[in-house]
């Protein structure tokens, strides 16, 4: 059995998320549900709606969270569905909304998922496993330019061309099937950064876990649709792990604190935006040290908060 995901930030979310009685909070990253846990036990009567869109993930957050059973609602479902899913629910505004991004541990640690390259499994990393298109499946269904454009934009990749190429020379052999597989072709042709320390398949098995999930397009349509079911004062908290996480959030944020979104040179405005939500957090919130020394994985963590206004 993996071990417990270790949530991070907690502190932190419990005191963004302006929590009162009666609050319904939509944590859309259930994950083994640690955040979820703490919202209910520093409350009493705060209710929680968790979507994970990992069955296994859903689980074992049910169990954890037995002791809970009459606050909470767990939900098998993307957050990019959000609308959806609380019209289905019933519920028409909520109180606040988490998403804390990317992968658990219990993802990461458990082989069969494929999500690492330090283990050996099946080069999978679906979190829905319903889902049909696998990474192994894009390494072959992706024409050569399209997976050059993948690894380089969503991992940031700047040797993605030659990561190619070593691809296609070694599936002329056999068919890359497994995690193991993938990260030698990788490593016989990248060399680790002396900098970083940070494992040549790193940027190019995160670029695969994005493209199989469409992860950036569904942080790109929960972040649109939260705006329309936060009721007045209530809270959205993002957490992200990576640059291109962080900048959506930033910038979605940004754009829905103005009011007018015209070009400068128009003299009336004619686009009818209205500012719908204040940032609270100009800077994201880091971990402090000890977390980070405590739980390698929160480092890359960056949270940042906008609260729902009525203009
Ligand atoms: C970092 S973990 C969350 C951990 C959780 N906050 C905790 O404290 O245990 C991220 C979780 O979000 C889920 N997830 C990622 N993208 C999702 C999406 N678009 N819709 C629903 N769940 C998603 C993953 O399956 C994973 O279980």
């Amino acid at each position: 059995m993996p071990k417990q995901h270790e949530s991070v930030l907690e502190r932190e979310v419990i005191q963004n998320l302006n929590l009162l009685g009666g609050s319904l909070i939509v944590d859309g990253t259930l994950g083994d549900g640690g955040h979820a846990e703490l919202l209910l036990k520093n409350t009493t009567s705060v209710r929680v709606l968790g979507i994970d869109r990992d069955m296994r993930a859903i689980e074992r957050a049910e169990k954890r969270l037995a002791p809970f059973r009459d606050r909470i609602t767990l939900v098998h479902g993307n957050f990019g569905d959000i609308k959806t899913i609380l019209k289905k629910a019933n519920v028409m505004n909520v109180d606040g909304l988490l998403l804390d991004l990317g992968v658990s541990s219990l993802q990461l640690d458990s082989p069969d998922r494929g999500f690492s390259f330090m283990r050996n499994g099946p080069l999978d990393m679906r979190m829905d496993s319903s889902q049909k298109i696998t990474a192994a499946d894009l390494l072959i269904e992706l024409p050569d330019e399209k997976l050059v454009s993948v690894i380089k934009e969503y991992g940031e990749e700047r040797f993605s061309k030659k990561i190619v190429r070593a691809i296609r020379q070694a599936q002329k052999k056999s068919a890359i099937k497994t995690t193991l597989q993938l990260s030698n072709i990788i490593s016989s042709v990248i060399h680790a950064s002396r900098q970083t320390k940070i494992h040549p398949a790193t940027r190019t098995f995160q670029a695969l876990r994005i493209a199989v999930n469409g992860e950036l397009e569904h942080i790109k349509k929960a972040l649109r649709d939260s705006v329309d079911i936060l009721q007045e004062s209530a809270r959205v908290i993002v957490i992200s792990f990576h640059s291109l996480e962080d900048r959506i959030v930033k910038n979605f944020f940004k754009t829905e604190e103005k009011g007018c979104v015209c070009p400068p040179k128009i003299p009336v405005c004619s686009c009818g935006h209205k500012q719908r939500l204040k940032i609270i957090t100009r800077k994201p919130i880091i971990p402090a040290v000890e977390e980070v020394r405590r739980n390698s994985r929160a480092s890359s963590a960056k949270l940042r908060v906008a609260e729902r206004v009525y203009v």
